[in-house]
């Protein structure tokens, strides 16, 4: 419990030696790491929301798990979970169901292992946008007519948020990113090219849940899309070539992520046990994952309701009377899936955001979830956001001014 009833926990008889050793250790973090910058390449690659940051997982690694010990995340979004059990030499497995999220984390993935592989190109910028434009094989305008045309059979309000050059362009740069022969690049691409088409947003002055919302702006702005893509692709140029300038030992340990449902995770036994979970689930009510990716989504041929369908607490279910009940259901048999496959007292680390005293009620229960499904918890964390932070997390009315750390042992 977020109140502290931690301390009076942390007497009873199932607590082992190893893990108050790790509580001591635990009480002795700043959790607010308030001079935190991150020494991940990838971590500028998208705006995706409600990424934490890495010190969080990289302190609980450190504490909680020993060298080769595999981790989980079964709520992985861009993959810092896995970035940070790479970085600490640990094997991971991640989930997710958003197909931007897994795509960022296969790259961030990428970077760390192998940021020449990004690299090899002498300049992206040239190689991709501008010699492509003067080449026998670029795009013709009946194939951009029709990857537009396919884009808005997937998302039909395209033209409301882009003038059609802007859809033109992307469409152009998005066969571009098709044509790309090695996987990684393509993936690599692709992810920054549906990074920049949020840009409409901001052009507008509307905020994201303006895009979640499909509230489309009075005004379509005119910014280019190709001239965005050139400058954050320079900009990640830069970061990959001062991580490898600075990359002492090759990062080898396996990393494996995965587009899928983690409601399902309790079926799939067959990729083996894991020695710790680390996650931050999604909040009910506070973010539409897919539905903020609704500008990107269209040109890899997926229709956002079909990834909101799964997703779990989504703000855009928030007014039925069932959907506290509903989020509560599915995410315990998330932690279902979780227990089945973390090893008999292996550790779970989960990082929840903190709004205000209101929803810690909401914390509490989720609490209670966890425990039911064969944990205790034995530790909570607080991170207090320093407000000029806050702008980094998604929020809806009311930011994230706090996250909760709750530790949980796996006793049945
Ligand atoms: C708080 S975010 C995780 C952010 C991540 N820690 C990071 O730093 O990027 C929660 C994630 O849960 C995912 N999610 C929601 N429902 C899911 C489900 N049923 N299965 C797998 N992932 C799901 C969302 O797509 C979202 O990426």
């Amino acid at each position: 419990m977020i109140s502290g009833s931690s301390m009076e926990v942390m007497k009873d008889e199932w607590l082992d030696r190893d893990t108050e050793v790790q509580i001591s250790r635990l009480k002795r973090i700043d959790w607010d790491f308030f001079n935190y910058k991150s020494r991940d390449p990838g971590y500028i690659l998208h705006w995706y929301p409600a990424r934490i940051i890495g010190a969080i997982p990289s302190t609980l690694i450190g504490l909680l798990s020993k060298d080769d010990d595999v981790v989980l995340d079964p709520f992985c979004g861009t993959g810092t979970n896995l970035v940070e059990a790479a970085r600490a030499g640990r094997p991971s497995l991640g989930y997710d169901i958003s197909h931007i999220a897994v795509l960022i984390s296969e790259i961030r993935l990428q970077i760390l292992r192998a940021p020449k592989s990004l690299l090899s190109i002498d300049n992206p910028v040239d190689k991709f946008l501008f010699e492509p434009l003067f080449s026998k094989d670029k795009p013709q305008p009946n194939e951009v007519r029709e990857k537009i045309d396919k884009a808005m059979s997937y998302g039909d309000y395209l033209d409301r948020w882009f003038s059609l050059d802007q859809l033109s362009e992307t469409a152009f740069l998005f066969l571009l990113c098709e044509r790309c022969n090695d996987t990684i690049q393509r993936k690599f691409f692709s992810v920054v090219l549906s990074h920049c088409l949020r840009q409409v947003v901001g052009y507008a002055n509307m905020g994201w849940s303006h895009l979640s919302d499909n509230v489309f702006p009075k005004k379509i702005s005119r910014f280019s899309v190709a001239e965005s893509f050139k400058s954050k692709l320079e900009k990640i140029r830069l970061e990959i070539q001062a991580y490898e300038k600075l990359k002492t030992t090759p990062m080898t340990v396996e990393t494996h992520v995965f587009n899928e449902d983690s409601c399902r995770l309790i079926e799939e036994t067959a990729r083996g046990t894991v020695d710790i979970v680390i996650t931050s689930p999604p909040y009910p009510g506070t973010c539409d994952y897919a539905l903020t990716q609704r500008l990107s989504l269209p040109w890899f041929s997926i229709d956002p309701d079909s990834e909101l369908s799964i997703e779990i607490g989504s703000r855009h279910y928030r007014h039925r009377g069932d959907f506290l009940e509903t989020y509560k259901r599915k995410i315990g048999q998330c932690f279902m899936g979780v227990a089945r496959r973390l090893k008999k007292y292996g550790k779970l680390a989960v990082v929840f955001p903190r709004f205000n005293d209101e929803r810690d009620r909401v914390i509490d229960q989720l609490i209670s979830v966890i425990e039911e499904r064969g944990f205790k918890q034995f530790y909570t964390g607080i991170r207090n956001i320093h407000r000029t932070k806050r702008g980094l997390h998604w929020n809806i009315g009311t930011a994230v001014q706090q996250q909760i750390i709750a530790v949980f042992l796996k006793i049945e």
